[in-house]
């Protein structure tokens, strides 16, 4: 060490833990477990049995929160896709799509991707966390404005912060406030609106028709997540933006093959002439490890299987209907008015009666989420529950037990 540098180091001012801003959250935290509620967000599956089921806590539990809307993680062709694959390609990739990450498998699903939305180009990359972050921060650069729903999940936000655009957020679902919002914008400048089809705390849809022809009387580019609505919604599934006609305007189609599809990945669907430049200036598509090939090889045969599943989408939309009318008759508050996608959300009146109400679901035998702040809009507590198309109408009627028994054992319901 130099005499300098020791000077320097004899004259160390105190050290700052950088963990001090995380103190508020610790105590939360503690405060709550204090209680004796299990905490919510370290539960392990300790086998799953299927869609729908899982063992936890050395119990038989119903999935009620898991997003797995189609019922795709067991369906055998899907598993022996994934078998065959590991098989012949290994079990990893070991490389960046743009270097030795890309096999016929990564081909093979975009292709099954551009079938699917009947679009020119599909670009997967290892998580529709990144698919967000990459396009929104590649397209949106210096001088040009994002403007976004309030709502947005963390990945649009962080796709926001990572690019150098100018943000602008607009209230939920507010067609007005959009409007006004792009009104704004200094004239010329590149303007991308970034919206949901359907925004997984509420579980509740934008009226994207409205939003994208204002969207487009700006002169704004439009891209939609339908990370929600893929398989399920839309004539075809192909989300919110096909059920409302408008599918064919909205320039960049975001989503993932976390929910429906049933494996681990996300994408970018698009008609742009120039798409295919992405490939060599997005980021998190360069610069990461490509899928393993028995993953894409599940989501092609998935997404292909998902494109002939009528009865299976009438199914969950019965599922959901029932859901909602019997957790409402039983004098729960709910997200929605009316069922609108495969997401019931049941407001809870605190954090410590939802993590309760939560526990006492589970003790019933019943998973779901618990939401919570910042996750949520306005500080609601939140218990999410996805439904599956492979929930028999036998489960559905168990899962409105079961909130019947907690809410009534918690004291959320009279
Ligand atoms: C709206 C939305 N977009 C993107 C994502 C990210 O998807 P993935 O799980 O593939 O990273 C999610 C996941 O929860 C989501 O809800």
């Amino acid at each position: 060490m130099t005499d300098a540098l020791r000077q320097t180091a004899d004259a160390d001012a105190p050290a700052t833990d950088l963990f001090s801003k995380f103190d508020p959250l610790i105590a939360q935290r503690e405060a709550l477990l204090a209680t004796g509620v299990k905490d919510p967000f370290s539960l392990v599956m300790e086998k799953v049995l299927s869609p729908t089921r899982a063992i936890c806590n050395g119990r038989e539990t119903i999935l009620l929160g898991t997003y797995n809307y189609m019922g795709m993680t067991f369906d055998p062709d899907v598993i022996a896709a994934g078998h065959e694959a590991l098989d012949e390609f290994g079990s990893g990739t070991t490389g960046s799509r743009v270097l030795n990450g890309t096999y016929v498998g990564h081909k093979a699903v975009e292709e099954a991707l551009k079938d699917f939305y009947a679009m020119d180009h599909a670009m997967v990359f290892s998580t529709g966390y990144q698919a967000n972050l990459g396009i929104i921060s590649t397209i949106a650069g210096k001088g040009d404005y994002v403007v976004l729903d309030i709502d947005s999940h963390a990945s649009i936000y962080d796709g926001c912060k990572m690019g150098d655009a100018e943000i602008v957020p607009f209230r939920h679902n507010d067609i007005g406030a959009l409007e006004k919002r792009l009104a704004r914008i200094p004239e010329g400048a590149g303007k991308l609106v970034v919206l949901e089809g359907v925004y997984s705390m509420l579980g509740d849809v934008a009226p994207l028709k409205e939003m994208v022809a204002v969207s487009k009387a700006a002169g704004a580019m439009v891209l939609v997540d339908e990370a929600h609505s893929m398989g399920f919604i839309g004539p075809n599934g192909r989300g919110v933006a096909e059920d409302q006609g408008i599918i064919d305007e909205v320039d960049f189609i975001i989503g993932t093959f976390s929910k429906s599809v049933g494996t681990v990945g996300g994408f970018c669907v698009s008609n742009h002439p120039k798409f295919e430049i992405l490939r060599l200036v997005c980021r998190p598509y360069v610069f990461t490890a490509s899928l393993p090939p028995s993953v894409v090889a599940t989501a092609a045969t998935s997404i292909r299987k998902l494109m002939h599943v009528p009865e299976k989408r009438a199914h969950l939309w019965e599922n959901s209907k029932r859901l909602h009318a019997g957790l409402k008759g039983l004098g729960f508050q709910l997200g929605t008015d009316v069922p609108q996608s495969a997401i019931i959300a049941v407001l809870m009146p605190d954090l410590e009666k939802g993590a309760a109400m939560w526990e006492a679901l589970l003790a019933e035998g019943l998973y779901v989420n618990l939401a919570r702040p910042p996750a949520t809009p306005a500080n609601m507590t939140l218990l999410r529950c996805s439904l599956c198309a492979a929930h028999s109408d036998e489960e559905v009627g168990q899962i409105l037990r079961m909130f019947e028994n907690a809410g009534k054992a918690t004291g959320v319901i009279g």
